[in-house]
């Protein structure tokens, strides 16, 4: 699907590899934050290069083209480093985040560079769901940022505990205790307002190499730990996920052949050993481990964090997305939501549009409600707010189509962390932590009906279908779908047509014609069509229904086949030389504010079952089609 978990998936396997080699030392991800210029390419370029992970011809190559580019001295340019692998790793596919490895006598690191300067809370916020320890970068000439408050934030709400403020640039302040102090000061303000109880600040130059493997003797009014051997020696707590009960979402169901039957991903938290019983959320099924399987051989025990496959004892329904658990300590189920969201769409957030969302393994649809309020960065004020526009960090409501397995973040970052994913274009346009469930779903239960669907349908000798007119106002899609129902009528066909004018006189008068405001239309029109449809009606609709995105929502919602997408194709010059209403030169003259193809969009369908060529044919042969088409 989008490249962002494709590339996620790909990247996995390369950390597999690297995690083999220095299988014995212990592991901290970190990711690096700073605003443009600060000077974070440098700063990986060196960590990398006193670390010796670079290959002697790239260093050759290096020292080359810094001379070319002009650095002064003998020095390398080590962006030019950073910058360089990241182009040839964007070669072939786009990379939201590269993740640089490289190891020390005492620890192996994986570090989360974002490269390019776009996006970048997007790309951040990808980097720090993993992390241990956040790299917050000031520029010592600048001082404290808004973008270094967004990712103090961002980073504290993504749960990461360790933070190092790296005050960089130092040589261009003359090493100047007092700069330092006061930038010191400033962000501890500020960070303890968000809850940073504490922070590791450090006076460094990435470019001249102070203070990052030993104490410069630059600052000797700086006693602090210097950067490598903090990030070496600094206490992360692997244990707490350990201690946790025990969840692991699969990933895969892995069934080479009918002997063998395995269920694999990464263990999120606890331990599991043969002969545990567990439970498959949400069927809750139980069963008991027969083996844990891994590319080494069996083992007796796993803990959180290895990659391994579960057998069971017995023969138990587990599919991809499920979540396999502790069986007497399983995690909740719920459909609603409490969630932090951080948006990272050019295209803001829509209220009420169905968003693909993604928690681990687990695929659902889901929809956003307006938020509760949206957070002030620079002053942690709560806002009112409508929707979420690039950049902006929420709290809303989330609702999803079907209950998913879930902890709350601060409990579970892979049970607890989704993002969201735009059903047409495949651009992950949010990341999300949910806080709590919203109880209600437990409360309201699917009742079991006795008569059927099919019960219906079959009483009225006929399947049910929704045909479904879309098309620009004025391009007749009333006019044929009335010749639809007529005809339809008359051959003992039990219809109804709902249309868009009349719907909007009762059921939907208190809609009008915004962006939001025709999602719910078309929404509420969807749910009624499909009650419809479950009655056994064949359901004709009329209306605009502008948005790809709901047109498919209200697709998905009906079963395969039923949905007959039929795009009234009238060019917008010929609707408004018709204007049977009048409506188009009310807009065209100002009196009449977002009116479809004129300051409002129409997204022309991709693949309508049928298109309705309106200049070619008479409405009557347009029926004629229709009803074929529908009886065929
Ligand atoms: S939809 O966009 O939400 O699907 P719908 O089909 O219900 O629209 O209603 C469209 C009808 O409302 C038009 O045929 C027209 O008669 C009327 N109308 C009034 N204002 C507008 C507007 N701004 N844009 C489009 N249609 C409008």
């Amino acid at each position: 699907m989008s490249s962002s978990y494709q590339t996620e998936e790909l990247i996995a396997s390369d950390i597999d590899a690297y995690l083999e080699q220095h299988q014995h030392k212990s592991l901290l991800r970190f990711i690096t934050c700073g605003s443009v210029d600060d000077g974070k390419s440098t700063l990986i370029g060196r960590l990398l290069y006193d670390s010796k992970m670079i290959f002697e011809d790239q260093l050759a190559a290096l020292e080359a083209d810094s001379k070319r580019v002009g650095t002064q001295g003998q020095e390398i340019d080590f962006a030019l480093l950073v910058d360089g692998l990241a182009a040839e790793r964007e070669q072939g596919i786009t990379i939201d985040v590269a993740y640089r490895f490289f190891s020390t006598e005492k620890r192996k690191f994986i570090v989360a560079d974002t490269p390019g300067h776009e996006q970048y809370t997007r790309n951040m916020v990808t980097g720090a769901s993993t992390a241990d320890l956040a790299i917050i970068l000031i520029d010592a000439r600048k001082g404290v940022l808004t973008q270094t408050r967004r990712h103090s934030y961002l980073a504290h709400l993504l749960g990461i505990r360790n933070i190092v403020l790296a005050v960089n640039k130092m040589d261009l302040v003359d090493y100047s205790q007092q700069v330092f102090d006061d930038i010191v000061a400033d962000y501890r303000e500020f960070a303890n307002s968000i809850g940073i109880a504490d922070f590791t600040a450090m006076p460094i130059s990435g470019f001249k190499g102070d203070n990052i493997t030993a104490p410069s003797p630059n600052t000797p009014w700086y006693s602090g730990p210097s950067l490598v051997p903090h990030l070496e020696n600094v206490e992360i707590n692997v244990d707490a996920d350990q201690a946790k009960p025990f969840r692991m979402a699969v990933q895969w169901v892995n069934r080479p052949n009918l002997d063998f039957r395995g269920f694999s991903g990464q263990i999120a938290s606890g331990e599991v050993a043969k002969g545990d019983a567990v439970r498959v959320v949400p069927s809750g099924k139980t069963s008991r481990i027969s083996r844990i399987v891994t590319m080494d051989g069996d083992l007796d025990k796993a803990v959180a964090g290895q990659s391994v496959t579960l057998c069971f004892e017995d023969e138990i329904d587990c599919s991809r997305g499920d979540v396999i658990a502790a069986a007497h300590n399983p995690p909740q189920t719920a459909d609603q939501f409490e969630a932090s969201i951080v948006w990272m769409s050019d295209d803001d957030l829509i209220p009420g549009r169905a968003y693909l969302l993604k928690l681990g393994p687990q695929l659902v649809s889901a929809t956003v409600k307006e938020p509760k309020y949206s957070i002030n960065i620079n002053t942690m004020d709560h806002l009112a707010a409508k929707t979420l526009d690039l950049n902006a960090i929420g709290v809303a409501e989330i609702t999803t189509d079907k209950p998913i397995v879930f902890e709350s973040y601060a409990a579970s970052r892979s049970l607890g962390g989704f993002i969201l994913i735009d059903k047409v274009t495949n651009a992950t346009v949010g990341a999300g932590m949910l806080n709590f469930s919203l109880r209600r779903a437990q409360n309201v239960h699917w009742q079991a009906l006795d008569v059927s669907r099919e019960a219906h349908a079959n009483l009225k000798n006929q399947k049910p279908a929704v045909l479904w007119f879309t098309g620009l106002s004025g391009s007749g899609k009333s006019t044929i779908a009335n010749l639809v129902e007529k005809k339809l009528h008359r051959m003992n066909r039990h219809t109804f047509l709902l249309d868009g004018d009349n719907i909007r006189h009762g059921l939907n008068k208190d809609l009008g014609f915004t962006e939001a405001d025709r999602i719910e239309n078309i929404r509420r029109v969807g749910e009624v069509a499909k009650l419809m449809a479950d009655a056994g009606l064949i359901v004709v609709t009329a209306f605009i229904s502008p948005f790809r995105a709901e047109r498919k929502m209200v697709r998905d919602m009906m079963q395969s086949g039923e949905f007959i997408e039929i795009f009234i194709d009238t060019p917008l010059a010929e609707a408004e030389r018709r204007d049977v209403k009048g409506l188009y030169k009310k807009a065209r003259s100002g009196q009449l504010k977002n009116f479809t193809g004129i300051d409002s969009p129409y997204e022309v369908p991709e693949n309508p079952e049928l298109r309705i060529d309106t200049m070619a044919m008479t409405p009557e042969q347009a029926a004629d089609m229709i009803v074929d088409r529908l009886l065929a």
